[in-house]
């Protein structure tokens, strides 16, 4: 396990290219290894999941080429998956193993799907539950993985997510993708839409359909046995990497940050709310599109005038929107005007960790004062926080988030399990470095 200590800083200046998403490189790994031809993809995620996608696409047939830097060809298998010699093996990634599940259960083959300690702790039933509905026989070990999925045929279904999951949306739509009729899928909160334009920059055709009435969530529909295309695309930046830094930019008046290339696709980007809500200042210097995702230059600093000074809720829809960047959030709340209260994030307890139970942990390391919900945490605002040892519990965002607290506390951080960042920002330690002044 590495350890890094991470120093104090004065401010935060400069710019910041971010690693490809880790959403979208995953969906077009896998969609590019479904289709027929050569897909040339720029700026692919550094991180290690994304790659453990790439890795279970060539268990399958696939072939992927690395380089040079983050660009990766892979040619497809034109929708016919061979049978793997061994398990596939996701990683830490649930994202590899619950989208891929979708992708490959249609095929009359027998697939293991296994991962690390984290990934065999977290919930699978979500997925296995539609995917049997419509016809796939999927065992599971009391709930969780190794999965085996003894695939065939499927039926379509009409499906309501009963969590907000893009995950199992995903699943479901990639299923439907390739099975026997119109699957449709309605989610009662909106999640990101990554999938959706994946699918059609591939050549796919769904279509979204209003609810009847103001309010109500509108519905997916995917007519099966269509076949998906090779293409060329550039990965945006991936936002929850830039939260990091742009979390780190509402701790000092004279922050001054400017992030290219980033990816602004309107279901991830509620953190640009979330962060002017808190006294950042955001101004968006270009924006641009490409396969249906938008790609942006934005520069942050903090705002003047007076900071909030009652808590900021983040509950809802909200907490479902700003998921991933919820650690950070959470560890830079102490230093907030008014603190932070997140509700309705019981999610968080099975990701990579429990990051509720973690974030309170290490919070109360640095010496802040909270109160841990089983659904959230009550943060207050105003609070001097000192150096501790953090245990990022090998979770990649734990890891990153508490250095950024590191950087306003009085002494220095160590954060043991530091190597977890790489699960999605290998760079991540050296972003910092250039960013941080000291
Ligand atoms: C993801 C969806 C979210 C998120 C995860 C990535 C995706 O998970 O937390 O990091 O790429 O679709 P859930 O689908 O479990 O909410």
């Amino acid at each position: 396990m590495s350890t890094q200590i991470i120093r104090p800083a004065r401010t935060l200046q400069g710019s910041l290219t971010v690693p490809g998403d880790k959403s979208i490189s995953h969906r077009y790994a896998m969609l590019a290894g479904f289709a027929e031809g050569t897909s040339r993809l720029a700026n692919f995620s550094t991180g290690a999941d994304p790659h453990s996608s790439l890795g279970c696409m060539e268990a399958l047939g696939a072939t992927v080429r690395k380089g040079p830097g983050a660009a990766v060809e892979v040619t497809g298998v034109a929708g016919d998956f061979r049978q793997p010699a061994r398990p596939l093996d996701c990683g830490n990634s649930g994202s590899t193993m619950r989208m891929l599940s979708g992708l490959i259960a249609p095929h009359a083959r027998t697939f293991t799907l296994i991962g690390d300690h984290s990934l065999t702790m977290r919930p699978m039933e979500r997925i296995r539950k539609p995917l049997a509905q419509m016809g796939a026989r999927i065992e599971l070990v009391d709930g969780h993985a190794p999965m085996t999925i003894h695939g065939g045929p499927l039926e379509a279904i009409d499906f309501t997510t009963p969590i907000p999951s893009a995950q199992v949306k995903t699943a479901v739509l990639f299923a439907g993708l390739q099975a026997m009729g119109t699957t449709s899928l309605t989610e009662a909160v909106r999640t990101r839409d990554h999938s959706e334009h994946a699918l059609k920059a591939f050549g796919a055709t769904l279509t979204r359909t209003a609810g009847a009435n103001p309010g109500d969530p509108s519905k997916l529909s995917i007519a099966g046995g269509q076949k998906l295309k090779a293409i060329d695309a550039t990965v945006p930046g991936d936002i929850s990497s830039a939260a990091f830094f742009l979390c780190a930019a509402l701790l000092y008046p004279d922050a001054n940050l400017v992030l290219d290339s980033l990816g602004m696709n309107p279901t991830r980007a509620a953190l640009l709310d979330v962060i002017t809500a808190l006294g950042g200042r955001i101004k968006v210097l270009t924006v641009d599109e490409h396969h249906g995702e938008m790609i942006g230059t934005i520069q942050v600093n903090r705002a003047e005038g007076t900071l909030p000074t009652e808590p900021y809720v983040i509950s809802g829809a909200l907490t479902a929107q700003v998921i991933d960047e919820l650690p950070v959030l959470a560890a830079v709340a102490p230093y907030t005007s008014g603190g932070i209260i997140i509700r309705d994030a019981q999610e968080l307890r099975v990701k990579e960790s429990d990051r509720i139970a973690l974030v309170a942990k290490n919070l109360r390391a640095m010496g802040a004062e909270l109160k841990e919900n089983p659904d959230g945490l009550e943060i207050p605002g105003k609070q001097s926080l000192h150096g501790a040892s953090i245990d990022s519990g090998t979770d990649h965002r734990i890891a990153m988030a508490f250095s950024i607290a590191a950087l306003r506390a009085a002494g220095d951080t160590q954060i043991d399990g530091a190597e977890a960042a790489s699960i999605s920002f290998p760079e991540f330690f050296t972003s910092l470095d250039s960013l941080a002044q000291r």
